[in-house]
């Protein structure tokens, strides 16, 4: 009949823990109040001491209740322990001596901050326990907790790369960061709700207090699988209902794995599993668009003058250096002007010279801006010929040559080039009818065809 009342004092722990700080902290307060001689807080003191010394006597027997009872390891909990019974005994001491000698003794500041220390120390260690190590850390920017030695991608669950997935190990890569992200936080080796711990392969296999929770071969005597598809309301369901529930290919993925026998050996890309399951999981690959190399602000007196010379001058994104310019209403711009661009060598990503009176002479120039990734030459006197000149440009990706008079001979002088991905050459000679050669990069001419449909050739 009263077999509730131990597990239920064990779960009060975690609000009896605050008595103790509270009556000892308002002790400490007035120790350090205290003026030497002076016995105005000598009562409050007394009785602050010997409350929180109670009560932290309380907090430490319920929270060994709540060991014994909730599945913590002894190894996760000890110091914990040992440390809040230290305090106890701390607090009774320093009751014992306030009330010997009546007085704030010499070293009683010492002691009460010695005593401030330990207690703030077996806080820190039982939040360890119910929030996890790294609580006060998950907030800090990726940056810092890197600097501190943490882990940052270890939680983010399932991230399947999108080539060469074939080659992941089932359990390793798919099974246990599924696990990680779920169910590691109640299911760990400190933690372990129903005595289960999902941390690693050996540990899950142990089972819990209900025994096994993995059947190779058969997923439906697997509590590992049978309690993750339960009704959401039933007390068994995992995760608990109030945590993030797994999504329906999770669970499959989980099952799959158990049917396959629930080994660590199995590849995924022999586990003949259907690719949508995968599909959410899936990382691709961004690589972005502008370098990735660092380069110092334009000064905004800079831009301004560029503005005032005509251009059209802005910073492409908020989060680089990278500016674009444009000749739009600048279509004066010729090859003598090149040097009003030299304040944004380095920054100039993106340039349009687009109906300027440019000539070839112009590509010249263009090597002194190493970073420049879109080049807008429509409708000038390039002619095509020294366009070799851009192989120097590692960096250009996107190349327009519309209404120029470049011929597939000359884009051959790019074929080997760097970092090239795109060429438009409407309206150019290079826009003929007649295949062009593989290039490395992607040639749009802008000569579309419709397919054929079959409605042109029946005759009616
Ligand atoms: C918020 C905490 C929490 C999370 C998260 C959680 N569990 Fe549990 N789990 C518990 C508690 C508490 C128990 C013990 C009570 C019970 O048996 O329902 C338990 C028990 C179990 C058991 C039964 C163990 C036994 O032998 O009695 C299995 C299996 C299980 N969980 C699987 C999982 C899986 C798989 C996940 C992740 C998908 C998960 N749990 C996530 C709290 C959690």
């Amino acid at each position: 009949m009263i077999d509730f009342v131990f597990p239920l004092f064990g779960r009060f722990h975690p609000i009896l823990v605050h008595l103790p700080i509270g009556f000892l902290a308002f002790g400490i307060i007035l120790v350090f109040l205290s003026k030497k001689g002076e016995n105005k807080h000598l009562d409050s003191i007394r009785l602050a001491y010997l409350l929180g010394a109670i009560a932290a006597v309380l907090s430490s027997i319920s929270g060994f209740l709540q060991y014994q009872y909730e599945g913590f390891s002894w190894e996760s909990v000890q110091f914990h322990f040992y440390f809040g019974c230290t305090t106890a005994l701390f607090s009774f001491y320093l009751f014992y001596e306030i009330n010997k000698y009546n007085s704030i003794t010499s070293f009683y500041k010492l002691k009460s901050g010695a005593l401030f220390a330990l207690m703030l120390f077996t806080g820190h260690l039982g939040g360890n326990i119910t929030h996890g190590e790294t609580y006060l850390i998950e907030p800090l920017p990726a940056e810092v907790q890197n600097f501190l030695g943490y882990e940052t991608t270890a939680n983010k669950g399932l991230e399947i790369p999108e080539i060469g997935w074939e080659e992941l190990v089932y359990y390793e890569d798919v099974v246990q960061p599924i696990l990680n992200q779920n169910c590691s936080s109640c299911h760990n080796s400190r933690n372990k709700k129903g005595n289960l711990d999902l941390s690693e392969y050996n540990a899950l296999l142990k089972g819990g207090e209900d025994g096994l929770v993995l059947t190779g071969g058969n997923p439906e005597q697997s509590s590992l699988f049978t309690r993750l598809v339960l009704p959401k309301e039933d007390d068994d369901h995992m995760p608990p209902k109030e945590k993030r529930q797994l999504h329906s290919e999770e669970i499959e993925l989980i099952k799959h794995w158990i049917s396959l026998g629930g080994t660590t050996e199995s590849k995924l890309g022999d586990a003949g599993i259907e690719p949508e399951l995968l599909e959410p999981f899936i990382k691709k690959e961004e690589t972005p668009f502008y370098p990735t190399t660092a380069v110092s602000s334009v000064p905004e007196d800079n831009l301004n003058v560029l503005k005032e010379s005509g251009f059209f001058a802005e910073p492409i994104s908020e989060e680089s250096n990278w500016i674009m310019i444009s000749c739009i209403n600048l279509s004066s711009f010729s090859d003598a002007d090149w040097e009003k661009l030299n304040p944004v060598k380095e920054q100039l990503a993106f340039l349009d010279l687009s109906r300027t009176q440019i000539t070839d002479q112009s590509l010249d120039e263009l090597v002194g801006f190493p970073n420049l990734t879109v080049l807008k030459l429509n409708e000038t006197g390039i002619s095509g010929e020294g366009l070799e000149k851009l192989l120097k440009n590692e960096n250009l990706k996107n190349l327009y040559l519309n209404k120029t008079q470049v011929t597939l001979e000359h884009l051959e002088s790019l074929r080997n080039h760097p970092g090239l991905e795109k060429v438009f050459v409407f309206d150019t000679p290079a826009s003929g009818n007649e295949l062009a050669g593989e290039f490395s990069f992607y040639l749009e001419r802008g000569n579309y065809l419709l397919p054929k449909l079959a409605t042109d050739t029946i005759v009616y």
